[in-house]
């Protein structure tokens, strides 16, 4: 297989849920380039606008008209926030720090995710929650005036953090978060660039009330999660060279692509620049003699969401890959411990499954069989890429669900392997 091709993938999911929620509680008119269109922000949009924000249709750049902190009204809506787990717990955190009330909802695979992480914080600052059923949704958030936060998590976990990073900045109060290792620092970064008194020492992040949030013109950098789809094709390509531009190389976020380098993959990054405070890069990948790897728990948090994509890359590699150290990923859009290794094993591949992450040894076989995505996006693109391979034949039951993070998946991956 020759892969070959120039890829700008879209736009970085995290920063733009954040992008979209800066700019409506900014003071003043915030213009967004490069957004990613997909239906997890599109979510976001949909909340922001249900409690009063003016956000346009999505598109390739438009202004949001920001209104401050406190311009959001909680008055008992239902707010749907589809699959995403970003729009939920970050949303909550600003419904608890404004007077009134709004009741979450989601999809299936949203409903079945934990959001006491988020309660908790939230309900020690102040707020009351609802449960309907157990930990999921449908949660109603009872928000209202907060107190100063200092809470230690349990997991490294960037939504966690954001939560209460933003009911602190709309509460105007401040917050101390700990955590047990470093999540992706977007939010600390974006309310920097944006004024707010933030400071980050270590694994412990804190952020001091008072002062308003000021509007930014922001370019949203290419995903590092999707155009590690493409790179992992590279990986597993016979010969031919992808270049990704304007790719986000954010330390808390690269460990995919730094790993493929320590894994035979040739990579290389140029131009590498700030924009708008997030580190920028052009990287070429080229494939090299593919070797198994090791990944431990401190590695985790900067490739959480490129896991599925190792653990079908491992299959080809020379060795046994090992993952451990991610339990987390049992509480993701799909248990992806389970339904990767049930995947795997169902195409062809000798993989075990860990409580806390997985085994998978590798082979240059045929792969064949039916992948079941249970809707997650990452598990369609993860397989999809191993079903490129000229020999395997790789049936994936629901291709459309890439819509949550990268609508053109199937354009791009079409277009560097000249199909
Ligand atoms: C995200 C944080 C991560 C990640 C998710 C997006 C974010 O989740 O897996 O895809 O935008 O903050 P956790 O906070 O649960 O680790």
């Amino acid at each position: 297989m020759r892969v070959s091709g120039t890829v700008r993938v879209p736009g970085d999911k995290s920063i733009s849920h954040r992008a979209l929620m800066f700019a409506a509680l900014a003071d003043g008119p915030s213009r967004i380039r490069h957004v990613l269109d997909s239906a997890d922000v599109r979510s976001t949009a949909g909340v922001l606008r249900a409690l009063g924000a003016e956000i346009p249709p999505l598109s390739a750049e438009f202004v949001v008209q920001g209104r401050g902190p406190t311009s959001l009204h909680a008055i008992g809506q239902e707010l749907d926030c589809g699959n995403s787990g970003t729009t939920t717990r970050l949303m909550a955190g600003v419904v608890a720090a404004r007077p009134g009330r709004a009741r979450f909802v989601g999809d299936a695979s949203l409903s079945r995710r934990p959001m006491q992480r988020i309660a908790k914080p939230l309900a020690a600052m102040g707020a009351r929650f609802e449960f309907e059923r157990g930990d999921g949704l449908p949660m109603v958030v009872h928000g209202g005036a907060l107190h100063d936060a200092d809470w230690t998590s349990a997991a490294a976990s960037a939504q966690v953090k954001s939560a209460i990073l933003l009911a602190a900045l709309v509460g105007g109060v401040s917050a101390v978060v700990r955590e047990p290792a470093r999540s992706r620092d977007h939010t600390e970064r974006m309310l920097a660039a944006r004024g707010a008194r933030v400071r980050v020492d270590g694994t412990t992040v804190s952020l001091t009330a008072g002062g308003p949030l000021a509007p930014l013109d922001t370019a949203v950098p290419a995903d590092p999660s999707s155009a590690a789809f493409i790179a992992g094709l590279a990986a597993i390509a016979d010969e031919g060279e992808v270049v990704l531009t304007d790719v986000c190389v954010n330390p808390t976020r690269r460990g995919f692509i730094d790993l493929l380098a320590e894994m035979g993959v040739r990579v290389a990054f140029e131009d590498e620049r700030d924009e708008g405070g997030e580190p920028v890069a052009t990287i070429r990948v080229a494939p090299g003699a593919l070797r198994a790897a090791c990944v431990t728990a401190e590695r985790v948090p900067s490739l959480i969401d490129e896991l599925p994509l190792l653990a079908c890359i491992a299959s080809l590699a020379e060795g046994e890959t090992v993952i451990s150290g991610a339990e987390e990923l049992r509480v993701k859009e799909s248990d992806r411990i389970s339904a990767v290794v049930h995947n795997l094993r169902a195409i062809g591949v000798d993989a075990e499954e860990r409580p806390d992450g997985m085994r998978v040894r590798g082979a240059r076989r045929a792969l064949r069989g039916r992948v079941a995505t249970h809707g997650d996006h990452r598990l369609a693109m993860a397989f999809g890429v191993l079903g490129q391979r000229p020999g395997n034949e790789i049936e994936i039951d629901d291709p459309a669900c890439v819509d949550v993070s990268y609508p053109s998946f199937w354009r791009d991956l079409a277009r560097v392997t000249g199909r």
